[in-house]
Parts: structure tokens; C-alpha cells; sequence
């Protein structure tokens, strides 16, 4: 399966297409696009597991378990505000938690060995 963890691009692609289709879906809500994106959800957590099982030679062991729980932190909260949308109920905490587990997942992941590192 060298395929999913020679680059994180794999990785990256899946989870950048589930945050414009998760965008999108929260200005208008879509059933249609609420599947695809369930769709996306499992491709960001296999690529993100096989880079997971990966980085067991790396030795981060802790670092990596934080940033395995907030990738699907982040996939949590899309979830929750999409489902809340389409009830017409308020997401506004929703909202906060998933900037802030977006935030802490983009900054691990970018600090983590593998791949880019645009934080030194
Ligand atoms: C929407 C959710 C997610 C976002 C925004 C996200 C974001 C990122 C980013 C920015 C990187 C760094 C890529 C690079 O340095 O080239 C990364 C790498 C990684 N992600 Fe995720 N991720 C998400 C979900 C997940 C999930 C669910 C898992 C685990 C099942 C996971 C596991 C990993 C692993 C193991 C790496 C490699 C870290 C490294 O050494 O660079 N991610 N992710």
C-alpha cells in the first residue's frame, strides 16, 4: 500500500475536497452532498490511518495519537454542523470547536515528520 504513504498528498487532496464540500454544504444544506462528503470522511481516515500506521518507525507515538483524535475531531464537528443545519438547529458552538480543532490538526500535521513543514 506504498501508495498512500509515499506523500501525504493523498491525504491532503481528501481532506481539502471534504472541507470545500463540507463549506458548501453549510451555506445550503444538500443531502446528496451530506453522502458524498461521508464518502470523503473515509477517505481522510484511511489515508490518514495508513500514514498513522506509518509513523509508528517515527516514534511520536504521542504526537501522532493527538493528531489521529483531532483529524477526527475536526470530522466530528462537520458532521454535527451539517446535521444541525439541516434540523435548522443552531450550530454556533459547533462552529468554534471545529476552528479550533482545525487549527491544532493543520498545525500538527504540518509539524509532524512526514510531508511539508511550513512551521520550521
Ligand atoms: C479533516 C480532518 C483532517 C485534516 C484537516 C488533516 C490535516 C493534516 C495535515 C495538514 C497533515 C500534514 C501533511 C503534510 O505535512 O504534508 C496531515 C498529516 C497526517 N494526518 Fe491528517 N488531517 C485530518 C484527518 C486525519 C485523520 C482522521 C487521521 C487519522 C486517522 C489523520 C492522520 C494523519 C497522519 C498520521 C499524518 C502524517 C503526519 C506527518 O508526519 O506529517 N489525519 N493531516
Amino acid at each position: 500500500m506504498d501508495f498512500l504513504t509515499s506523500t501525504t498528498h493523498l491525504h491532503i487532496t481528501a481532506w481539502f475536497i471534504g472541507i470545500i464540500l463540507f463549506l458548501i454544504g453549510a451555506l445550503k444544506p444538500n443531502k446528496g452532498l451530506h453522502m458524498a462528503l461521508r464518502v470523503i470522511y473515509l477517505l481522510i481516515i484511511v489515508t490518514g490511518g495508513a500514514l498513522f500506521i506509518k509513523a509508528m518507525e517515527f516514534g511520536q507515538n504521542l504526537n501522532y495519537g493527538i493528531k489521529l483524535i483531532l483529524g477526527v475531531l475536526v470530522i466530528g464537528m462537520m458532521e454535527m454542523i451539517l446535521v444541525r443545519r439541516s434540523k435548522d438547529r443552531p450550530a454556533t458552538a459547533f462552529w468554534v470547536l471545529f476552528a479550533i480543532f482545525l487549527f491544532l490538526t493543520l498545525f500538527y500535521g504540518f509539524k509532524l515528520p512526514m510531508g511539508f513543514h511550513f512551521l520550521v
